[in-house]
């Protein structure tokens, strides 16, 4: 089974490893993983760059080729560069040993240069190779150049709005894929719908609020996206439960965004008309979540400033 690696940022680091599982657990209930400091392993049948291009907080990936007990490689290990012309080596290290990086990527490039035709090239080789070393393991893998998926433009935007990455976040997390569909039943400037659509998932939008609505509107159209937009109490989501295969929102504070009635009843009154057997991932703000008989699987805190840490909350 094909094994891949991907090294996290640090931020929020328990969360972007459980995406990073989540995501590949979606294409592959079978995929494994493991773990060390923020680096993540995955093994599945689904590749790399499928599951980097998904994910919200990688910022390098690519094949492990195999693990390694010494520095030795032999020239076997670079078959994976017979099509490229030009190549660069990387080293990441993640283990307490200390290594003079850029020597050991001379010569590990010298090295891969005598044993193989392609040459140099650091701004823009055909395959980067990696040595990766963690205090437990050491591997040697590849990556090659990937394109990006657009991310989705946002010409409307609103103090309140929930930052993208936590939207794409809690969608990997719930494991919506390609032709699911997503409802955020407080969606304000549709940032929940935009990160959706831009992973080829539908997304069916709610908000009261007019000046929201219009907003959510705009943002959608200009990337030419379909999702469906209601004005309307959250309250209308019970009404198209079979419309929808997960929840995804960020629930109002009462703080910058309207409520129509205190943020901690409407909250409780959303809780309890929840479906049962829905992927859901809500955000609220930490503390309210204890007032909520939500039962989730998983929560994570996210720290904003010294007065709002909020919670994302799975079920
Ligand atoms: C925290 S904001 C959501 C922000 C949104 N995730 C974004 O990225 O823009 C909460 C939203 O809930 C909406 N809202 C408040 N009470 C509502 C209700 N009873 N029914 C529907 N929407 C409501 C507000 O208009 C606001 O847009």
């Amino acid at each position: 089974m094909p094994e891949s690696f991907f090294i996290l940022s640090k931020e929020n680091l328990e969360m972007a490893k459980d995406e990073v599982i989540a995501i590949a657990k979606t294409y592959d209930r079978f995929a494994k993983s493991k773990s060390f400091s923020n680096l993540i392993i995955i093994q599945s049948k689904i590749n790399w760059e499928k599951i980097a291009d998904r994910a919200t907080f990688v910022k390098t990936s690519g094949q492990i080729l195999r693990k390694m007990s010494g520095l030795f490689l032999g020239e076997d290990n670079f078959e994976v560069l017979k099509n490229a012309k030009t190549f660069a080596c990387r080293i990441i290290n993640l283990s307490s040993k200390k290594f003079e990086i850029e020597e050991l990527e001379n010569s590990m490039g010298d090295m891969v240069s005598k044993l193989s035709s392609a040459k140099v090239d650091l701004e823009n080789p055909d395959i980067i190779i990696y040595l990766i070393f963690t205090n437990q393991e050491n591997f040697f893998g590849f990556s090659r150049p990937t394109t990006p998926s657009k991310r989705p433009k946002k010409v409307k935007k609103h103090p309140h709005e929930l930052d993208w990455k936590l939207a794409r976040v809690m969608i990997n997390l719930i494991g919506l894929k390609e032709g699911e569909t997503v409802c955020d039943p407080f969606c304000g400037t549709g940032t929940t719908l935009l990160e959706a659509e831009s992973m080829g998932i539908k997304a069916i939008g709610v908000d009261f609020d007019k000046k929201m609505y219009k907003i959510s509107k705009e943002n959608l159209e200009v990337n030419g996206y379909n999702s469906k937009m209601i004005r309307a109490d959250f309250s209308e989501f019970t009404k198209m439960q079979d419309k929808f295969d997960g929840i995804v929102t960020d629930l109002p504070y009462g703080i910058a965004s309207k409520t129509s009635q205190d943020p901690k009843e409407l909250i409780k009154k959303f809780v309890s008309m929840l479906p049962r057997r829905k992927k859901i991932a809500i955000m609220c703000k930490k503390g309210f979540e204890k007032e909520l008989k939500m039962n989730p699987s998983k929560t994570y805190d996210i720290f904003r400033h010294k007065t709002l840490t909020r919670t994302i909350l799975i079920k």
